[in-house]
């Protein structure tokens, strides 16, 4: 082909493809736009939202109550709605004193006659959050701790709560950082056979300066409430705190590595920090036999991202936002799952760190001082084996690669 021809022949193909690009651009202008060149409004044909679906579990009725009088648009804007009927259990409030147990949950819930006792306890105390505290510290965050050791305990467990103190958890200066440590209790009443432990307890509390508890049934299923009273405290008493490690008074914490975590962090990834043993695609264990069996009566769905509730780490700043959060969601009976949903109200999914090792670590591996070095957090622990560990990590003459 002579090369005059074959550039008419390119010339001719882009002016063709012009003319189309043209074409379809016009079209789509059309398209968009009405006759007297507005833009028009596009409708979609089909609904584009999620519908609400009225569930028929309590746990998920009683959030969707939550949900609805949280947002006083959708409320307003129902109620304006004669056209709209609104089931009763939307609007309803309860008895006065959400305090009192409310005993209408035993017709609202189809099982509830064969359900296990303790979430007959549960849901009927489910509304209640305020418990009066019966020892409490106003001392603790006086010197603003850089971070703040926050351990459920049960009144009985002295010897762990003492083995913490003598290692991991401190009070006091360690790495140039200040470390507050508070114990969490609620109340080991006789009801659940346990002797009358308040003397020793004033006696520990007067000694140490370090316990917090409130008077409530201290009981699985109550961790919850532990959890919610102690955020509450916090954004009381400890606000200015710059990080917090809630966990459990049977895991191992190497705090010399978390404060050198810490100082290493960006401020951007500090103000949202959320960090430990992150569970993912989990749900609800519908085996009875199971500790953390719950009935399809009370919750159905799939559990947001959470983190293991043997141990986690979390900014200051944040814990005052999920404290806010924690009134729009209700208390579920599994506590760590419920810090999750709090978590996903605000937005934010937890992150996973392999430092916290709250299925603990290979056998092989826990007479290893250097692996140690490394861990964040490890469950679960002896008092003995935390005195042991940590008198591995202080000493100087440790050689790690
Ligand atoms: C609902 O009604 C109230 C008064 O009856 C009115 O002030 C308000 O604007 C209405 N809201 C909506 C969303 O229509
Ligand atoms: C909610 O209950 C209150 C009092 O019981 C009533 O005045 C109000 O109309 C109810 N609103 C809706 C949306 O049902
Ligand atoms: C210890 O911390 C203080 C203030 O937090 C700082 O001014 C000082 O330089 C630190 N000392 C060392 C040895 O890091
Ligand atoms: C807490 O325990 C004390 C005694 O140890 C008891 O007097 C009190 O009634 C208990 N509170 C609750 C709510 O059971
Ligand atoms: C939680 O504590 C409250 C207050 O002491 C008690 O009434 C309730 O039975 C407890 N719930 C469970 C599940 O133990
Ligand atoms: C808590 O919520 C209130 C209002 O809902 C808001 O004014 C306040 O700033 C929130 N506090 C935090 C720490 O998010």
């Amino acid at each position: 082909m002579p090369v005059g021809r074959r550039k008419a022949r390119v010339l001719c193909v882009m002016m063709v493809l012009n003319i189309f690009i043209c074409i379809l651009v016009g079209v789509s202008w059309n398209l968009g736009h009405d006759k007297s060149g507005r833009r028009k409004v596009r409708i979609p044909s089909k609904r584009f939202w999620r519908r609400q679906v009225l569930s028929e579990s309590f746990w998920n009725k009683e959030q969707q109550r939550l949900d609805f009088i949280h947002n006083p648009l959708l409320k307003a804007a129902l109620s304006n709605n004669s056209l709209v009927d609104l089931p009763d259990w939307l609007n309803d409030t309860g008895p006065l004193d959400p305090c009192e147990p409310d005993y209408r949950v035993s017709t609202q819930i189809w099982d509830y006659n064969s359900l296990p006792q303790r979430f007959q306890d549960f849901l009927l105390h489910m509304r209640c959050r305020k418990y009066p505290m019966r020892i409490n510290q106003l001392q603790v965050c006086d010197k603003k701790p850089f971070l703040l050791l926050a351990i459920k305990s049960l009144a009985p467990h002295f010897d762990r709560r003492q083995a913490i103190r003598e290692s991991w958890g401190r009070a006091g200066v360690l790495a140039n950082r200040t470390v507050a440590t508070v114990f969490l209790l609620g109340n080991a009443t006789s009801e659940d056979h346990f002797p009358d432990l308040s003397g020793m307890l004033g006696h520990e509390a007067e000694l140490h300066g370090d316990l917090l508890q409130w008077d409530y049934r201290d009981t699985f299923f109550n961790l919850t409430l532990k959890e919610v009273l102690f955020l509450e405290w916090f954004g009381r008493h400890c606000p200015r705190a710059r990080y917090v490690l809630k966990g459990d008074d049977d895991v191992f914490v190497n705090t010399l590595r978390i404060i050198d975590f810490l100082e290493g962090l960006p401020p951007v990834r500090a103000k949202d920090l959320f960090i430990g043993d992150v569970i993912s695609n989990a749900g609800p264990h519908r085996d009875r036999k199971l500790k953390y069996f719950i009935p399809e009566s009370v919750f159905v769905g799939q559990y947001p991202p959470y983190a293991g509730g043997g141990g986690f780490l979390y900014s200051g700043e944040l814990a005052l936002r999920l404290y806010n959060v924690s009134r729009r969601v209700a208390l579920y009976p599994i506590d760590d799952v419920y810090t999750g949903m709090c978590l996903k109200k605000l937005g934010l999914v937890p992150d996973k760190h392999k430092g916290f090792r709250t299925f603990d670590i290979e056998e092989k591996y826990r007479e290893n001082p250097c692996v140690y070095r490394r861990l964040m957090l490890v469950h679960s622990r002896t008092p003995q084996e935390m005195l042991r560990i940590w008198s591995w990590l202080v000493r100087p003459e440790l050689e790690c690669q």
